[in-house]
């Protein structure tokens, strides 16, 4: 898949999820063969007044094009804040146009431009007109079941230049609840002649051909099923290109993903906020390699293999004694796995 000048290895995309994909996991993600990671959404206004938080979360070291993308709701702030994102070295702003939370919308930003088309309009053209770098947007269905706005947000973006449209296959009163629609997105393929992403749901290696094949898009973005599993896009790349791939790699090199991981984010956020940054990524960890090892219909972990190592690891404020914990908790996945 094109975006502009960018040739992606692969058509499939880790998709931008605040306080998740962090760039310890994108590194990751790409390292197991993501097409593309995207930074979490970065406010606009808290980029330009450098605020630490958002200059973490826009971090591109160490991945092969750095993606930013930008939230808000003001043209001009949002045009300043992707012009600072180029100077720092990216090479790709994607504006969120499809946050359904709160704090977001009522800030008439995120997917409440789906209800302000001029002002959502001025955005596009304001960021395109700010940088040389490729533009893209993220989005969803549209606001409500009435009203399929993205067809129309789609074209809008052809129009001013952008270089691909993602869509999240729901409306933003859904949130997250009921099924994302892939069939819904193909109106949207069908209305532009830019490389259009779908999203939602994907969340075996199957998914990855069927959401493709009933969007027509051109290529995937994946959120939750990556959560825990920083190689599943990945290997959905692989299961597109028609290879057949095992969902997960074998425990023990889960286990050393995860390790290396921690030890990632301690040095990303220092040791006190990368001890707590990385309670929830252990927890879906550990969770993950228990699916990944019932799906595989192997002697699964006892129900409470989860809360016992969750309630042993996730309060722990000592690197070391969390980093054995891991390795406890995975060895006693395998010794099982083996029995
Ligand atoms: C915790 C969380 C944080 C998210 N943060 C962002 C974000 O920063 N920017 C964005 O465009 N979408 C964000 N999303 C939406 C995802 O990118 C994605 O569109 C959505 O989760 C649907 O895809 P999935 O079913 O593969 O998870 C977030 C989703 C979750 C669950």
């Amino acid at each position: 898949m094109q975006i502009g000048a960018h040739a992606l290895p692969n058509p499939v995309i880790l998709a931008p999820m605040a306080g998740i994909t962090d760039a310890p996991v994108r590194r990751m993600a790409v390292r197991y063969g993501a097409g593309l990671v995207i930074s979490e959404m970065v406010a606009s206004e808290a980029l330009l007044e450098g605020h630490p938080e958002m200059l973490l979360r826009a971090e591109g070291e160490g991945v092969p094009l750095h993606a930013v993308q930008i939230a808000g709701n003001d043209p001009r702030l949002m045009a300043e804040a992707a012009r600072i994102a180029e100077a720092a070295g990216a090479g790709l702003i994607d504006i969120n146009m499809g946050c359904p939370a709160k704090r977001v919308t009522t800030g008439a930003a995120g997917a409440a431009l789906l209800r302000d088309l001029p002002l959502a309009r001025a955005i596009l053209e304001a960021v395109r007109g700010a940088v040389g770098v490729p533009v893209t947007v993220k989005t969803r269905l549209g606001w409500d079941e009435r009203a399929s706005t993205a067809v129309e947000l789609a074209r809008m973006a052809q129009a001013c230049g952008l270089a691909m449209v993602t869509v999240h296959g729901r409306t933003r009163c859904q949130f997250y609840t009921g099924r994302a629609d892939w069939a819904a997105i193909r109106a949207v393929k069908q209305a532009v002649s830019l490389p259009v992403v779908a999203n939602g749901d994907v969340v075996s290696t199957a998914d990855g051909p069927a959401i493709l094949a009933a969007s027509g898009a051109d290529g995937v973005m994946i959120g939750r099923g990556a959560q825990g599993r920083p190689w599943f896009p990945g290997r959905v790349a692989q299961a597109i290109a028609g290879h057949r791939v095992a969902e997960n790699p074998p425990l023990g090199e889960q286990r050393d993903v995860l390790l290396e991981l921690y030890d990632g984010w301690l040095g990303f956020y220092g040791t006190a906020l990368g001890v707590r940054q990385a309670r929830k990524h252990v927890g879906w960890a550990l969770a993950a390699a228990v699916a990944g090892q019932s799906a595989g219909g192997r002697q699964g972990a006892p129900d409470d293999f989860i809360a016992r190592w969750r309630s042993r690891l996730l309060v722990k404020e000592d690197p070391a004694t969390v980093r054995a914990g891991i390795a406890d908790a995975f060895d006693e996945l395998m010794w099982r796995a083996a029995a």
